[in-house]
């Protein structure tokens, strides 16, 4: 399968169209971005690091009844996908608090929440990212209720199957944040990525940041912790 024109670039990666309309190719990049943009930078590895660590908890979720728009790896830093519209939405699950949560609403970070947290932002650059509830998905025409309801239930899925599979690698799922697609034929399947860059992990025994923080709050050893996330996902 050969790339054709790029149609998408994000901060993260690249999306390439192919010979095939119901296929893209994805290409994953070293770039990192914190704060929407204010703080620049390159993680060593990130894109071959991400790649597979999606493949392989994609690969995982698929096996567990979860549709995704994997269709396989093709190279370090190269996907092969089901072509999508991705819905403008981030969708977050927070199990315990962290990040943006504890300055909003002045939880303390750490806090166990008895019950995932389920949160909507509008992906737009110009406003931020804003948090938005189903009311203004619906009104702003991003999805339908009854889409609302099929990504809701994905998310809740897809968390619990996570939390086990990283609890059996000695790490924590604190929060994540997932994409969603919506193919020709009007399916909806997860997309984008599950890396260290859009979760929280942290290792049970030591409690330390095995993800994107440490390059957001300048902790140091990134790309070790990035590295140490693979090697326990391709454990
Ligand atoms: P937050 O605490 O900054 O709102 O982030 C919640 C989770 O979502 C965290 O795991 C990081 C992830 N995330 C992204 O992947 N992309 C983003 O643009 C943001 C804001 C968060």
């Amino acid at each position: 399968m050969k790339k054709l024109d790029m149609i998408y670039e994000g901060k993260a990666k690249k999306v390439y169209r192919t010979e095939d309309t119901d296929l893209f190719i994805i290409e994953y990049k070293d770039d990192a971005t914190a704060g929407n943009g204010a703080k620049k930078g390159t993680i060593v590895g990130k894109g071959v690091i991400n790649n597979k660590m999606t493949t392989t908890i994609f690969k995982m979720l698929e096996e567990q009844g979860v549709a995704t728009h994997l269709v396989k790896r093709l190279s370090d830093t190269e996907q092969l996908v089901k072509a999508v519209t991705i819905f403008p939405l981030e969708v977050i699950i927070r199990n315990t608090a962290a990040g943006s949560i504890t300055k909003r609403l002045g939880i303390q970070e750490g806090t166990k929440f008895e019950t995932p947290i389920f949160e909507f932002c509008y992906k737009n650059d110009e406003y931020g990212d804003p948090l938005i509830n189903d009311d203004h998905v619906v009104a702003m025409k991003l999805a339908t209720r009854e889409e609302i309801a099929t990504i809701r239930e994905m998310t809740l899925r897809i968390n619990e199957l996570l939390i086990e599979f990283f609890k059996e690698r000695g790490i924590q799922l604190v929060d994540f944040k997932v994409e969603f697609g919506k193919t020709a034929a009007g399916e909806i399947i997860l997309a984008d990525e599950i890396s260290p860059d859009t979760c929280r992990f942290w290792d049970i025994q030591t409690g330390a940041k095995l993800d994107k923080d440490r390059f957001r709050q300048d902790l140091g050893n990134i790309e070790e912790a990035y590295q140490e996330m693979l090697k326990r996902v391709d454990q």
